[in-house]
């Protein structure tokens, strides 16, 4: 049996962020105990039907995890290893974002035995980190960021670019100074306008306006260039759990494909908080949906996420978890046409987006995916 990765959500932050539609929501006092309480009962009922399986990462995942109470993590971290069998190795990532309030707490989320954390520092520059609606300054990431360097064996940062106004250059220098202080990861996103947040407002009232085109694309190149120069590849995408590969999903709205009887299922929690924790204060769980997914459904997800990735989608693996070829799954036209126009190309037994193919990335996988 795989390994199996562990996401646990905490749904909620500080403030609700304008360009954000993660599931995460702003209250006056945090449930704290209900929450501990609720996500632990969740993850006992979980593992009660998967069996003591290895579970290989842990992900604690918002909303902004950082706003735990640091007992929290460690029982959930406890629990897991009494209910699974935690890899010695197992990275057991946090996200946490920049403000005094959650700097102080980085050791105490390492002492429960986070050994990753992922910082939410989104830009070093103080106009955008205001206009992106951040609680932090651009000196606080950096302490920050300096601070969970000395605690944690490994860390990594988020940076949104693409924003509204941003020159090249601006971009390069402001990347530049965050790849000087990056560890071992990056994560680079292109600010994407979101359905139902303030910036979908703003946007479609044209009071922020997006780079057009030709800007997105050399921001994007600028990007691969710089980091490149470091050693650090553009593309990866922070995923806690390889396409194709088994998480369960504890929290609200938390996703799940899980493999139960020879079938997998796809398991979605109960998005609202307060909701979701009464229905796991009475029922063990708050699972809304739990569906068998086909071939074709497998298929389609493993395509969408893996062409994101640097590696691809390994044909092989493919076949394995599907249970039909890689080709079969895509149209053979449009295949061949975005092979021809270097979208798409074969790598050792794997089909990778190029990145002229990775600036359409979208339009290209609704045409290419059966
Ligand atoms: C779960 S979210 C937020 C984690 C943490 N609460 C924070 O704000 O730092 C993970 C990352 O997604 C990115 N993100 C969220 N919304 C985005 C958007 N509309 N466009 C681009 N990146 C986005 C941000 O970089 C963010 O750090
Ligand atoms: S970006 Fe992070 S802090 Fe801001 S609302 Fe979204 S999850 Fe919360």
């Amino acid at each position: 049996m795989e390994t199996l990765a562990l996401y646990i959500h905490w749904p909620f932050c500080l403030s609700k962020c304008p360009y954000c539609d993660f599931n995460s929501h702003v209250r006056d006092r945090i449930p704290q105990a209900r929450f501990r309480a609720a996500l632990r009962t969740e993850l006992a009922t979980e593992a009660a039907r998967l069996g003591r399986r290895t579970v290989g990462s842990v992900f604690f995942g918002g909303g902004t995890p950082s706003l735990m109470e640091p007992e929290t993590v460690a029982a959930l971290l406890d629990d897991t290893a009494q209910l699974f069998l935690l890899a010695p190795d197992a990275e057991i990532t946090l996200e946490a974002n920049p403000t005094s309030v959650e700097a102080g707490r980085l050791a105490a989320f390492r002492a429960a035995g986070v050994n990753r954390a992922s910082l939410g520092v989104q830009s070093l520059d103080p106009v955008a980190l205001a206009m992106l609606g951040r609680q932090h300054s651009a000196a606080q990431a950096v302490a920050a960021l300096e601070t969970a360097r000395r605690i944690f064996p490994r860390l990594s940062f988020d940076l949104i670019y693409a924003r509204p106004g941003q020159t090249e250059a601006a971009w390069r220098a402001e990347l530049r100074t965050a790849l000087a202080i990056a560890a071992d990861h990056l994560s680079l996103y292109q600010l994407t306008i979101e359905p139902g947040t303030r910036f979908e407002t703003l946007h479609r009232r044209g009071e922020i306006v997006l780079p057009d085109g030709d800007t997105a694309a050399a921001l994007y190149d600028a990007t691969a260039m710089e980091s490149a120069r470091f050693g650090l590849l553009p593309y990866e995408i922070s995923n806690y759990a390889v396409p194709g590969a088994d998480y369960a999903g504890i929290g609200p709205g938390a996703h799940g494909r899980l493999s139960l009887d020879g079938a997998l299922f796809a398991t979605r929690r109960h998005r609202a908080p307060e909701p979701w924790a009464d229905l796991v204060e009475r029922q063990g769980h708050g699972t809304v949906e739990e569906t068998a997914l086909t071939s074709e459904d497998k298929a389609r997800e493993m395509l969408l996420m893996g062409l994101r990735l640097t590696e691809g989608v390994d044909a092989g693996r493919f076949a394995a978890r599907c249970g039909m070829s890689l080709t079969d799954a895509l149209d053979p036209v449009v295949l061949d046409d975005a092979i021809a126009a270097d979208y798409v190309t074969w790598r050792d037994g794997r089909l990778v987006a190029t990145r002229e193919g990775r600036l359409r990335l979208d339009s290209l996988l609704a045409a290419l995916v059966l």
